[in-house]
């Protein structure tokens, strides 16, 4: 099996296809409420790691969500994988960050994961060591065992990429990745990315952050009131081809002066300019957190990350077939509909648990306000009464020194 990095874009497998995608929100009487994505054609391949960029509401979350069959499509064609975006054997194959991560917040970090792990029929064993690895990854070993509705937003954001991984997919859509994280978080996730486009992953990734875009992925598209308005390679859309820029390691005086009096008599109108590079403001602030790093100065906030999961670093001619085994065993050994029966059957197991610890953390709430409003009520009604009885006090007292009172 060729490497899909060697192959070029065109020839590599087909992964999204979308052609005239149409995405219509109704309100209540059935009145087209907002045209979040209009007619929209794209295609991605195998390997690609896509930017979706577009200012707020321009219809990155509602494509997202069409891609995982969260959302029907108004009109159009969609396959992924070259079938619908429903099929059960598609969503085994793809890992997905939502724009909000959702998680129920009496689970702690390691059983958020072993849940999101156990939907994937893995073994405990491989459960308990991919969740081991992810936390170690995105640098929440230490926060293990607190529950997650205590986690801050960058932290959340942290458990919310290592459920995305936990079941090692091939397409990864992650809506707004690096949001909430602190920059060293940003470098962990961008390098990620990296990483798995070199196993040969597919990515989209959607941000407004055109800096992390530009880092890490091969092509942008770009969206605007629910259109299209520009898709294609990232050299390609920003190279600025008219001009050139040439960097040359520091330059004695003379040497300086030969090649301006070289660009004088070559550029017409002395139509050049030059200056010193600078570093981006990120590769600054990283150095400065390592240089204090290597000094042991302390910070009570997140940790950075620690080594990729090891099961997520095979080579990528390895994994490619691996994913080929894993799906045609997945396809011989278990018949779609037990395997999705019982897999209902243990989600439904997990939400019910879930929602009886829910329900007695809202049971406990509740009796808690209760008595709170109780006590409350009770402090008023007791201010009131002291209240009227020194007015009463007082209306004596002023009958008295009028004289009524005798
Ligand atoms: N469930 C919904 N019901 C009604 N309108 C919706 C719904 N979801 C999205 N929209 C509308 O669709 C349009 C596109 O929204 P979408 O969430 O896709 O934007 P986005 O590009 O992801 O924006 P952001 O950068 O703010 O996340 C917006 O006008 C939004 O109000
Ligand atoms: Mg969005």
């Amino acid at each position: 099996m060729p490497n899909v990095d060697e192959t070029a874009p065109q020839e590599r497998q087909v992964i999204v296809s979308a052609v005239g995608l149409t995405k219509i929100f109704r309100d209540f009487w059935n009145r087209p409420k907002a045209k979040a994505v209009n007619d929209i054609d794209f295609e991605i391949r195998e390997g690609e790691v896509v930017g979706l960029l577009g200012p707020n509401g321009s219809g990155k979350s509602t494509t997202v969500k069409m891609l995982l069959g969260l959302l029907y499509p108004t009109g159009g064609r969609l396959t992924v994988f070259g079938k619908s975006p429903r099929d059960v054997d598609t969503k085994k194959l793809i890992g997905y960050l939502p724009e909000e991560t959702y998680l129920y917040k009496y689970l702690t970090a390691f059983e958020t994961l072993d849940f999101f792990a156990s939907l994937f029929h893995l073994s405990a064993e491989e459960r308990a060591s991919r969740c081991e690895q992810l936390l170690d990854m995105v640098g929440l070993s230490h926060a293990r065992n607190r529950q997650v509705g205590e986690f801050s937003k960058g932290m959340a954001r942290r458990i919310g990429l290592a459920q995305a991984m936990i079941n090692d997919p091939s397409f990864l859509i992650l809506d707004e990745p690096t949001s909430g994280l602190d920059p060293l978080g940003c470098k962990e996730v961008k390098d990620l990315i990296k990483l798995l486009k070199k196993r040969g992953k597919t990515v989209i990734v959607t941000s407004h952050l055109l800096n992390d875009v530009e880092e890490v992925c091969d092509r942008i598209i770009v969206l605007y009131g629910g259109r299209i308005r520009a898709n294609g390679p990232i050299d390609e859309l920003l190279t600025i081809q008219a001009n050139n820029t040439i960097t040359t390691p520091s330059l004695r005086p003379e040497a300086m002066q030969k090649i301006l009096d070289t660009l004088k008599e070559v550029v017409p109108e002395g139509n050049f300019s030059f200056k010193h590079p600078r570093m981006t403001l990120e590769d600054f602030f990283l150095d400065i957190v390592s240089q204090a790093k290597k000094e042991s100065l302390e910070t009570s906030g997140a940790q950075s990350g620690g080594q990729i999961a090891s099961y997520l670093t095979g080579t990528p001619k390895e994994d490619a077939e691996k994913v080929l085994l894993r799906l045609s065993k997945e396809r011989v050994e278990e018949p779609p509909e037990d395997a999705e029966a019982a897999l209902q059957k243990e989600l439904e197991q997990k939400q019910s648990e879930e929602a009886r610890k829910r329900q007695d953390q809202l049971f406990a709430d509740l009796s808690k306000q209760a008595s709170e409003t109780m006590e409350a009520r009770k402090t008023r009604e007791q201010e009131m009464e002291a209240k009227q009885q020194l007015d009463e006090a007082n209306r004596k007292l002023q009958d008295l020194l009028s004289g009524k009172g005798k």
